[in-house]
């Protein structure tokens, strides 16, 4: 494991603010999301008395190295995008060249006030997926979902022109997105979408080599107190570990990130 310098690592701390500001806000404007119940409490993201979420590791990346072309896996309803983006210098938001958000919009019922109230019922604290129900209604709820990103962008001045969605399964939308797009390129490419491990490697897999030199691509959730991905992650540093540098955070659910090291061999 490579751990951050301190260095990063204090700077990384520098985020909690704003991370839960973002989370006040978002919460309002969803309160059946208990994404953002939890984050509004940080006493129940406190291990050893540090807080240290993925979200904090999303904004210092934005403040330091401020990617213009952007591609997410995972999206949900917005989180990880505000955190990129509040973090962002003024003038430098507004050099970004594209942002890419992949996702099957699987969550977008799951905060609605029905499905909370079911889940309540039911003994859950967390929301409940209603897959079967948005396999039916797939361009509807792919439309509602990303309206609602948009609207949360918006409820922080962020702007929303630059992104394209992309709905449905990433191992199928990724791969033909790079067949009609085979040269294009990231500065920052978070994988946070399915989190089976097949599916996780997969999503490394079809997106690593579309990381530019310098780049840097995000790993979520690597710790057993999350999905416990650390073998996807490791695997994936065996067979690139000519192509990059890589990093871990084993704090709570946990994160890690490669950054691309200059004209590696794709
Ligand atoms: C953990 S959430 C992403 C959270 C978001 N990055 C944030 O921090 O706010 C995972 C997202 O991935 C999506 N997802 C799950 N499986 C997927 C798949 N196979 N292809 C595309 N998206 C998927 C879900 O719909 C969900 O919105």
């Amino acid at each position: 494991m490579a751990k951050p310098a301190q260095a990063d690592i204090d700077a990384i701390l520098g985020y909690k603010d704003l991370l839960v500001r973002n989370a006040m806000v978002l919460r309002k404007r969803d309160p059946n999301d208990y994404y953002w119940r939890d984050l509004t409490d940080p006493s129940k993201l406190l291990r050893n008395g540090v807080l240290l979420e993925t979200n904090m590791v999303t904004s210092w990346i934005a403040a330091t190295r401020k990617p213009r072309r952007i591609l997410e896996i995972g999206t949900r309803s917005g989180g990880s995008l505000i955190a990129l983006l509040s973090a962002y210098p003024e003038a430098e938001r507004s050099r970004i060249e594209t942002i890419v958000s992949f996702d099957l919009w699987r969550e977008y019922l799951s905060t609605t006030g029905a499905a909370t109230g079911i889940a309540k019922l039911m003994g859950r604290s967390s929301n409940m997926n209603f897959t079967a129900l948005r396999n039916l209604f797939p361009g509807a709820i792919a439309a509602k979902a990303e309206n609602k990103i948009k609207d949360n962008l918006r409820a922080f001045g962020l702007p929303t022109d630059k992104i394209r969605f992309v709905a449905g399964n990433s191992k199928v939308t990724v791969p033909a997105f790079f067949k009609a797009e085979p040269h294009a390129q990231f500065d920052y490419i978070l994988v946070d979408g399915a989190h089976d491990e097949e599916t996780a490697a997969i999503d490394l897999e079809n997106t690593w080599a579309h990381c530019a030199p310098g780049g840097i691509v995000v790993f979520d959730d690597i710790m057993p107190e999350s999905y416990g991905l650390i073998g996807v992650w490791n695997a994936f540093k065996l067979k690139h570990g000519d192509a990059f540098d890589f990093f871990e955070v084993e704090h709570r659910k946990g994160v890690a990130w490669a950054i691309r090291k200059p004209a590696s061999p794709k």
